[in-house]
């Protein structure tokens, strides 16, 4: 590093850290019309009663899915060589919905979607269901039950977690916690009604669904997300400290100035001297981070602009959603993937099946959300709510933050304390990716039981 630099480094450092000095008054928490009514028309007198159903799909419903997957395919034949680079590869998708046809039994499927019971009640207008998963401490010893709102993200919903719900809810060696799941479907996705009003982001959800947890009888619980998971439970966190015993996510970006300094410095500093050398691949070089997420982010430019037009075109067929969410599972598990003439979808060692990612289809397809999914894109990315400066508000309640090796966007563990002010665990994963809970569910769920026993300890 020659000494021109270091003085160019230096002078920005001292202009940057006084700028820092002068803006590092905290924003107030925002305020929320705390009894909005998201529902189409005028305001009306809400049923609160909380109502038990079957996940349970008409004959004709499953039918008609059949025969639009029965209709020939109008598939481009991918280039020569191409694999995933230019999005889906076509002879994939192709063998994708051969199998989804004559082997995928939805139901079958559906039996397996209905171990857990499904419930629904109505908050601010909307229809807001949830599953729920019972704590099975059972005749083991000094287990505590503590209950924990699991939150899903897109293109996921709530079949993400059956895999890891076995683990959260039975004892597991070297933990005395079990956990009472209640994983909702955020308003727009699954069988949870989208708002019919404008304005509708993360933040309307997360009072949402703090309403839903005091109806339920608990006044305090932990939190559990990634993805839009990670987001809503942040500022649920943020907002309602005092409800909330303690927050996990699996994906976290800090968005505040002083993480924002590290990133250029780092950049410019060598290794070790704002970001730890084991955290460097996060995001150096910066060059190959901001083209991978140039490659990689253009969904949601489109979901925060245009969200109703590529609803539009992905509702109208299956083949079409299933391309769209196939190549987020392919990209987000390993972004090396698009190197593969599959994706890495078929092989025998992708870690989540196949059976589950077209479960997951499924239940966009036939509940017909993949429009109000997109649109919580357009609810955040505006000027109303950057406006609230969230990430600039600190999350005191104690926090697991923990990072799995192919997350699609990680930020290095000492950025972490410039938002959350109480981290109690800050772990690295060796393996998985954007979709935790079905990649690597043993290893999401340890860390849980991990961070939980040590906040239960301290507050014993
Ligand atoms: C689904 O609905 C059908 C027809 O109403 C009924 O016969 C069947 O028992 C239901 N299955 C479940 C799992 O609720
Ligand atoms: C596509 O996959 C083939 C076979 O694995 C590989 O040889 C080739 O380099 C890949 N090309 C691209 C552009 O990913």
């Amino acid at each position: 590093m020659g000494w021109l630099r270091m003085v160019v480094v230096g002078l920005m450092v001292v202009i940057i850290a006084h700028k820092l000095s002068k803006m590092n008054k905290e924003p107030p928490l925002p305020t929320l019309d705390p009894n909005p009514w998201w529902a189409p028309g005028e305001p009306q007198q809400e049923d609160v009663s909380i109502n038990r159903f079957n996940i349970n799909f008409s004959k004709k419903e499953v039918d008609d899915l059949k025969a639009r997957l029965a209709l020939p395919l109008r598939l481009t034949p991918g280039l020569e060589d191409a694999n995933f680079t230019y999005g889906i590869n076509a002879d994939t998708l192709h063998t994708i919905v051969q199998y989804w046809r004559k082997k995928y039994d939805w139901n079958k499927r559906q039996t397996r979607l209905n171990t857990y019971p499904h419930f629904k009640t109505h908050i601010e207008g909307l229809d807001i269901h949830f599953m729920r998963a019972g704590a099975k401490a059972g005749s083991a010893k000094n287990v505590k039950v503590v209950p924990l709102l699991l939150i899903h993200g897109w293109p996921g919903s709530f079949v993400e977690f059956y895999d890891i719900l076995p683990l959260l809810t039975n004892p597991q060696e070297g933990s005395s916690v079990v956990f009472e799941v209640i994983c909702p479907s955020i308003p727009g996705y699954g069988f949870s009604q989208g708002s019919s009003k404008q304005g509708f982001g993360q933040l309307e959800a997360a009072q949402v669904f703090l309403k839903l947890m005091k109806r339920l009888g608990y006044k305090q619980f932990y939190l559990q997300g990634g993805d839009w998971g990670s987001l809503i439970a942040s500022n649920m966190a943020t907002m309602y400290p005092n409800n909330i015993l303690g927050i996990h996510v699996n994906m976290f970006t800090i968005n505040t100035p002083g993480a924002n300094l590290k990133m250029v410095l780092g950049a410019l500093l060598p290794a070790g001297v704002v970001v730890e050398e084991e955290d460097q691949h996060k995001l150096y070089p910066l060059s190959t981070f901001v083209s991978m997420m140039a490659r990689e982010s253009g969904y949601l430019h489109l979901h925060a602009t245009k969200p109703d037009t590529i609803g539009a075109a992905l509702n109208q067929s299956p083949v079409s959603l299933a391309a769209y969410i196939l190549e987020k599972f392919s990209s987000w598990t390993h972004r090396d993937n698009l190197h593969q003439p599959d994706g890495s979808l078929l092989q025998q060692h992708f870690p989540i099946s196949l059976d589950a990612m077209l479960d997951n289809i499924c239940i966009y397809w036939f509940t017909s959300t993949i429009t109000t999914s997109v649109r919580l894109y357009a609810e955040t990315f505006n000027k109303n709510f950057v406006s609230k400066s969230l990430d600039n508000i600190p999350c005191v309640v104690p926090a697991g933050l923990v990072t799995f090796a192919h997350e699609s966007v990680n930020s290095p563990k000492s950025f972490a304390s410039h938002k959350y002010y109480n981290i109690v665990t800050n772990n690295d994963q060796a393996t998985g990716g954007h979709f935790a809970a079905m990649e690597e569910p043993a290893l999401l769920a340890t860390d849980l039981h991990q961070f939980v026993n040590i906040v239960e300890k301290k507050r014993t």
